[in-house]
C-alpha cells in the first residue's frame, strides 16, 4: 500500500449517504479519491461509479476488502451492519470511516475500537456537525469567550421521516429518530462543551404520526446534565412536516447565539410552477419554499472527509472518533432507559444482555 499522494478510497453502500461521501470527495479532491464501491443489490454500485467515475465496483464489500491499494474505506450501510463492517475493515488493515450511529451495542462499540487499536489503523466516527462551517464558527466564538460561560447548548434536527424501509425497522436501525438524528445532537453538545464528563441523562419520546410504519419513536427531547454545571438539549423529530430543519442555539452568561443550518442560507422562494429541488426531503417546490445552496458545505460532509484523509496521511489528528461514537451509544441506551421509566439516568450505564438502545423503551412497563 502506497502512502503518498491522494488516500485511496473505498465506499461501502452506494444510495443516500454513499452519495453525500462520493460528492463531497469531489468536492474537496486533493486529499482523498474513492476508488472503489461495493452495494449488495445489483446495478446500483455501477450506478454510483459511472455518476462519480470510480473505477472498480463490487456486490460483495469483502472481495473490496481484498484490494491492496485501498487504504480508508468508509461505512454508509444501514446501522446493524456497522460493527461487523468496521472489523473486516480494519482486520483488512485499512483505516475505517463508520457513518453515525456508531453501532448497536456497547459490547459493539468496544470491540470495534479496541480491533481498529490493535490492528493499527484510525477509527474514525462520522459526526459531520463538527465540520459544518456555520456551527464550527459558533464553537470558535464560544472558544474565544464571547458568550462567557456556557450553560445551555441546545441542537435539533427535524423532519418527516427517513427515506429508506430499513430506518423504520427498529432490529435494523436499533431505535426510531434519537437513535437516527438524536445521535447527532449527544455528539453536537458534548463537543461543543469541550467532551466534559456527562452525569445524567433526561428523556421524553413518544410516536405521533408514524406508529403504521414503525415501533419507533418519531418525537424526541433528551436533556444532558454535564459534570461542569452545563446542559444539553436534544429535540428531533420525524413528525415535522417540510423538509429538514437542523438548528443550535448557544447560551452562556456574557452572550447567546442562534444557527440555522438551512434557513439562514436558504432563499425564501415563492413558485406558483415549482422546480427541481429546494432541500433535503422537502415535499414540494411550490408555493412558499426555502431552497438551499452548497448543501453538502453547509453541513461540513466536504470538510469531514477531507480531513478524515488528512489524518490517514498522519497531517492531522481526527476530531471525531470511535470514542465519541461510544460516548454517544451510552447515552443512547441511558436516554431511551429514562423515556421508558420515567426517571433521570446516572452515567456510566451498561445495561447487560440488550440487543439495541431502543428495547430499553418498548420493554419498560411504566410506557403504559
Ligand atoms: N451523517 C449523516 O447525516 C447521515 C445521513 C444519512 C445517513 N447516515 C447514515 O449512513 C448509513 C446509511 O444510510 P443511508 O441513508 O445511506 O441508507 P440507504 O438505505 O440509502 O443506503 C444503504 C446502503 O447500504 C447498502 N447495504 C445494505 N446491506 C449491505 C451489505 N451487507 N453490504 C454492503 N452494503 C450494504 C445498501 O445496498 C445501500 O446501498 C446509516 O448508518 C445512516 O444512519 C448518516
Amino acid at each position: 500500500m502506497s502512502n503518498k499522494g491522494r488516500v485511496k478510497v473505498g465506499i461501502i453502500g452506494s444510495q443516500f449517504q454513499a452519495g453525500i461521501h462520493a460528492e463531497s470527495f469531489r468536492i474537496m479532491p486533493d486529499e482523498a479519491e474513492v476508488i472503489a464501491v461495493a452495494s449488495p443489490t445489483p446495478g446500483n454500485a455501477e450506478k454510483l461509479a459511472k455518476k462519480y467515475g470510480i473505477p472498480r465496483v463490487f456486490t460483495d464489500y469483502k472481495r473490496m476488502l481484498a484490494e491492496d491499494d485501498i487504504e480508508m474505506v468508509t461505512i454508509t450501510a444501514p446501522n446493524y451492519l456497522h460493527a461487523q463492517m468496521t472489523i473486516d475493515i480494519a482486520n483488512a488493515g485499512k483505516h475505517v470511516v463508520c457513518e453515525k450511529p456508531m453501532c448497536m451495542t456497547l459490547e459493539e462499540a468496544d470491540l470495534m475500537i479496541e480491533t481498529c487499536r490493535r490492528k493499527g489503523v484510525l477509527l474514525m466516527f462520522a459526526e459531520e456537525l463538527f465540520f459544518a462551517p456555520k456551527y464550527v464558527r459558533a464553537k470558535q466564538m464560544a472558544d474565544e469567550g464571547a458568550f462567557g460561560k456556557v450553560y445551555l447548548v441546545k441542537q435539533s434536527e427535524k423532519h418527516f421521516g427517513p427515506h429508506a424501509p430499513w430506518f423504520w425497522d427498529v432490529e435494523l436501525s436499533g431505535g426510531g429518530v434519537l437513535m437516527d438524528m438524536g445521535c447527532h445532537g449527544i455528539a453536537f453538545c458534548y463537543w461543543f462543551l469541550d467532551r466534559p464528563e456527562i452525569k445524567n441523562v433526561y428523556c421524553q419520546m413518544s410516536t405521533h404520526v408514524h406508529s403504521d410504519k414503525t415501533k419507533g419513536e418519531d418525537n424526541s427531547i433528551c436533556i444532558l446534565e454535564f459534570a461542569n454545571g452545563a446542559v444539553g438539549l436534544i429535540e428531533d423529530s420525524w413528525a415535522r412536516r417540510g423538509g429538514m430543519d437542523d438548528c443550535i442555539e448557544v447560551y452562556g452568561e456574557g452572550g447567546v447565539t442562534y444557527g440555522n443550518m438551512h434557513m439562514g442560507n436558504a432563499l425564501p422562494t415563492y413558485s406558483e410552477y415549482g422546480y427541481g429541488y429546494a432541500v433535503e426531503k422537502a415535499p414540494t417546490t411550490q408555493c412558499w419554499t426555502y431552497p438551499v445552496f452548497e448543501e453538502l458545505w453547509n453541513y461540513g460532509f466536504p470538510h469531514e472527509l477531507h480531513h478524515f484523509a488528512r489524518c490517514v496521511r498522519g497531517k492531522e489528528e481526527p476530531k471525531a472518533t470511535g470514542e465519541d461514537g461510544r460516548v454517544v451509544l451510552e447515552v443512547l441506551y441511558a436516554a431511551y432507559k429514562s423515556a421508558g421509566t420515567g426517571r433521570k439516568i446516572k452515567l456510566p450505564f451498561r445495561p447487560e444482555g440488550i440487543k439495541k438502545p431502543i428495547d430499553l423503551w418498548l420493554n419498560e412497563d411504566s410506557r403504559e
